[in-house]
């Protein structure tokens, strides 16, 4: 969703503004503008529609300047159109803002702006923040911001540049991320890293209520209060080669295959295989609490809820503490009684969802100790949280979650044997878990090998409008993660189900027409599904199953079957979502979608 960048150097802005909001593009957007401060005016321009529309429109001599600003928007307060297109202008037109986030009583501040004779153009809730500040603006465009953010309720990520004041940027964040690149002799300002990593790795994180005035000589940092802030300077994680194609003609295919390093770097000096342990920096401090948690509860949305129904069962089974998985929007609305000794554990790709950060806040208002299982290092669930692990699996720029889904699985495995050895598994099981965990990344390698059967099988069902994916017990995400990828990406409809649940109604829909993924490998459950195979046989339904190597009952009975290799139940969900993304991948191409930029969705979503 919604994308800043800002520069201030001696080089010209406009060029990297662009190419910082191109970074940015994969979050979703419906507009772009930029603003650089040109001879002592602001020189605008934005547009619906994607960056090209924009670039289209530029004229590069009337916007020569060295400090601008940009934004990609994801429409909220108004329709995706070119004048809700951010930056927005205050009246006088000297001050241009670009603004994620939503502000909450801008009805409020509207009506006491009107009141004053404030004439807006927009719709937007950015415009009012802006009219604000050119309300307050005395010369001191830090000064106008301070002020104007303290009559503000909700959230915000801004920049701020003021046609008086050529060569500075005044930025400030409250629940919405804002960084700032620092470069030699040019300071990036911005709401991810992707924006900043090919001119910069340094950066600084803004904490909430903290404002930073920048300038190509430095940068200070202070409270809403204007009292000093230090801030230290951080590496980022990554470098520009991991947001690039690098020959793959999506993002989610690169992302996909490139899971066996992944999931490696996830586990990279966490197993002691050894001694049957594992090892995580990140939760130590918490271990006591956490040992003797009562209660645990997974929060996330999306693909991440998928991951916390798996760490349900983990949790479970290897650490024996009551868990449960709760969507993170219904969480954070329901006053659900927290007692001590409850732990939650928020799971986030980007760290940014704004209803996994809300139920989180909810939880740690009421005492519980929070973790969280994030992959963007510094995001505002790492940095809220009381401790937490890193899944390490690098930027993923494709909206449909893949690599990350499978480094949450990691990681909760590692998190329910860092328990479960603490409280119930002895050494030997622990051990001989471990190992199998290890053995997954060359395993994963080995399933991404059905590439190309995957292709063929979609070809022959892409046409087919609806689809039901079954799975028990581990593989009970699965299928919902199957059928969500699914529909993300190639527009199918897509049900998951837990098998045992088809003969509830679902089953009323089989049919000819009906492509049925079956996640069936061995395991505890293994007749029960093949139970289910039959029903959906019976009815004409088409299987296409996902199974152990070697099982020869299954290939009988599905038209097409996916083989993974055996693995513990507890570690299954790894290598059979693999197929399962492949599929949609392959579904996709096939129907002419923009895979990495599915209609209406965006990467991260930070608005209710
Ligand atoms: C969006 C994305 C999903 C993702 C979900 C949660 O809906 O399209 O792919 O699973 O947000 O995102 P998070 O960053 O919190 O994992």
């Amino acid at each position: 969703m919604c994308g800043i960048v800002g520069y201030v150097g001696k080089k010209q802005a406009l060029s990297i503004l662009v190419e910082g909001l191109k970074r940015l593009d994969y979050r979703g957007y419906d507009s772009a503008g930029v603003a650089v401060a040109t001879n002592g005016s602001l020189s605008i321009q934005k547009s619906a529609g994607r960056i090209s529309v924009l670039e289209a429109q530029l004229d590069v001599e009337a916007m020569k300047g060295t400090t601008g600003i940009g934004h990609t928007r994801w429409a909220t307060h108004g329709a995706p159109t070119d004048i809700n297109a951010h930056p927005h202008l205050d009246a006088s037109g000297r001050i241009a803002l670009v603004h994620n986030g939503i502000i909450e009583n801008c009805d409020a501040l509207r009506r006491y702006l009107s009141d004053k004779g404030v004439k807006f153009l927009s719709e937007t809730d950015t415009e009012v923040l802006v009219q604000l500040i050119g309300q307050a603006y005395d010369g001191d465009l830090e000064q106008a911001v301070r002020t104007s953010l303290l009559d503000v309720q909700g959230t915000y990520g801004i920049a701020v540049i003021c046609s008086d004041e050529p060569g500075v940027i005044i930025a400030a964040g409250k629940g919405s991320p804002v960084l700032i690149g620092v470069g030699k002799g040019e300071y990036i300002v911005a709401s991810s890293d992707s924006a900043i990593v090919e001119h910069t790795t340094q950066v600084i994180y803004l904490e909430d209520g903290e404002i930073a005035k920048v300038t190509r000589d430095g940068f200070r940092t202070t409270t809403l209060g204007a009292l000093p802030v230090t801030k230290q300077t951080e590496e980022v994680e990554y470098s520009l080669g991991q947001i690039e194609l690098a020959g793959y003609e999506h993002y989610m295919a690169k992302e996909i295959f490139e899971q066996p390093t992944s999931v490696e770097n996830c586990l990279r000096g966490r197993l002691d295989l050894k001694g049957g342990h594992v090892h995580l920096g990140g939760i130590r401090d918490s271990v006591r609490e956490l040992t003797h948690a009562h209660r645990i509860i997974l929060a996330g949305c999306g693909t991440a809820w998928h991951a916390a129904l798996v760490g349900e069962y983990l949790f479970e089974e290897l650490a024996r503490i009551p868990t449960e998985t709760e969507y993170a929007s219904e969480f954070r609305y329901r006053n659900p009684p927290i007692e001590d000794g409850t732990v939650m554990i928020a799971i986030s790709q980007s760290g940014e969802t704004a209803d996994t950060l809300a139920a989180l806040e909810e939880a740690q208002q009421r005492g519980a100790l929070c973790l969280g299982v994030v992959n963007v290092v510094g995001s505002s669930i790492a940095r809220k949280t009381d401790a937490g692990v890193y899944l390490h699996a690098g930027p993923e720029i494709g909206v449909a979650s893949t690599k990350a889904f499978t480094g949450q699985l990691t990681v909760l495995a590692m998190m329910a044997a860092y328990l479960g050895r603490r409280r119930h598994l002895s050494q030997a099981a622990c051990k001989t878990f471990l190992e199998a965990l290890a053995r997954i990344p060359g395993q994963i390698a080995q399933v991404l090998k059905l590439n190309d059967d995957a292709r063929q099988v979609a070809q022959t069902y892409c046409n087919h409008e609806n689809w039901l994916y079954l799975g028990r017990g581990y593989n009970y995400p699965v299928a919902l993660e199957g059928a969500l990828k699914l529909k993300e990406i190639s527009y199918i409809h897509a049900e998951g189900l837990p098998a045992a649940e088809m003969k509830h109604g679902p089953i009323a829909l089989i049919s000819e027409e009906m492509p049925v993924v079956v996640i069936a490998p061995r395991g505890e459950q293994y007749e029960k599904i093949i139970g289910n195979i039959e029903a959906v046989r019976a009815r004409g339904g088409r299987v296409i199953a996902v199974a152990t190597e070697g099982d020869e009952t299954i290939q009988r009975l599905a038209e097409h079957v996916f083989y993974i290799p055996d693995v513990p139940e507890p570690l299954q969900p790894l290598l059979t979502v693999i197929p399962l993304q492949l599929l949609a991948y392959h579904a996709a191409v096939l129907r002419g979608c923009n895979v990495d930029k599915p209609r209406n969705l965006a990467k991260s979503v930070t608005v209710e």
